[in-house]
């Protein structure tokens, strides 16, 4: 039984304590958050102790530590947990620094396989199905690869504070998802982003509507749209189109019902968030996590990917602010 330790009880972090706890071999063991409330409710529940996450990292009757803090704290929590021997999984980005995700990376280079970074849409059921008839040759060779990701509404600006930007908090997913699908890195990225939403995301020097297209080196092309507003939900899709068809992964909806009338034809709404909507990769993350370190496997997704799509994230932000294309390896 893997006995987990969690550093961050916020959002994703109440989510991931339900995940543990579920997960047939693997068990809650104490959760850890600088707002001690959060923390307290958050151990209450799961019946758990809370503790400060030095005494939570450095506890020999923990195995693993699950990293769901605030993404200005995941390199520092990787190195100290890796120090004391803990298999790692921390949600993305691996850090606000290209620089330091890098260091980070160095730094922990010998127990990399045993730290996995929580790019969770990669085991989306529809979205791996499709990575896997790719991978069969169904569409022959990849051409054209288009990521639509719009959230349903904005996250509160205490949040966008500490985020990073939107490539690097929120096109991150997709800037995976497009080196998980393409298999390769782009050579060049080219960046449009503005704050039509709310100003005051503007105001803190961030965007949120942004498009990106990235070019390979055998010419083929990828475009991510992203929004931190979408009135009808949650808009997670994929298309990419190859050289023998296309393959596409739509929406999953609240319901299959379709009401047709004289009116016109009506179906639900996308799932609301991720909460909803990802429910079912986020279970199969941690079940991949908790097998790779029981069977003593690599994890599935590096701290390599991690620091690869940070790479992007940052190429983009740099060519929203310039203007300009930016190769990739003027960068990483
Ligand atoms: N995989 C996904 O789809 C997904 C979704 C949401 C968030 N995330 C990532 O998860 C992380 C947390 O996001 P969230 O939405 O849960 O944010 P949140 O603000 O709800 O929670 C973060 C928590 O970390 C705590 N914290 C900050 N610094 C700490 C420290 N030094 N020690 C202990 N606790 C500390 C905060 O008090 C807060 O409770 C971010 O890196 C974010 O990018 C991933």
């Amino acid at each position: 039984m893997m006995r987990v330790g969690l550093l961050g009880t916020g959002r994703i972090g109440s989510l991931h304590a339900e995940t543990i706890a579920a997960h047939p071999a693997s068990v809650l063991h104490s959760v850890s958050d600088i707002d001690s409330e959060s923390a307290n409710i958050l151990a209450a529940k799961h019946n758990v102790d809370a503790k400060p996450a030095d005494e939570v990292i450095s506890d020999p009757n923990i195995d693993a530590i699950l990293i769901a803090t605030s993404t200005d704290t995941h390199s520092d929590f990787i190195e100290k947990a890796t120090s004391e021997g803990k298999a790692i999984l921390c949600e993305k980005p691996v850090d606000l620094s290209l620089n330091r995700a890098k260091e980070c990376l160095f730094n922990v280079r010998a127990s990399k396989d045993r730290i996995m970074i929580g790019f969770n849409r990669r085991f989306d059921p529809n979205f791996a199905q499709l990575k896997k008839s790719l991978d069969s040759d169904d569409i022959g060779k990849r051409e054209l690869l288009t990521i639509t990701s719009f959230d349903p509404t904005p996250p509160p600006i205490s949040y966008v504070k500490k985020s990073g930007g939107l490539y690097r908090d929120m096109m991150i997913h997709d800037f995976d998802l497009s080196n998980f699908i393409m298999d390769e890195l782009p050579e060049t990225i080219s960046a449009v982003g503005h704050s039509l939403i709310n100003p005051e995301i503007g105001l803190e020097g961030d965007v949120d509507t942004a498009v990106v297209t990235m070019v390979y080196a055998d010419g083929k092309i990828a475009v991510i749209k992203n929004s931190r507003r979408a009135v009808y939900g949650y808009d997670q899709r994929i298309e990419i189109l190859g050289s023998e068809g296309l393959l596409q992964a739509e929406n999953i909806t609240e319901n299959s019902v379709v009401k047709s009338t004289k009116a016109g034809v009506l179906s639900a709404k996308p799932k609301y968030f991720f909460l909803e909507r990802y429910i079912d990769a986020f279970k199969a993350e941690w079940d991949a996590f908790v097998r790779s370190i029981h069977y003593d496997k690599p994890v599935p997704v590096t701290l390599e990917d991690g620091v690869a799509a940070l790479a992007l994230a940052e190429a983009a932000t740099q060519s929203q602010k310039t203007g300009k294309s930016v190769q990739l390896k003027e960068i990483f």
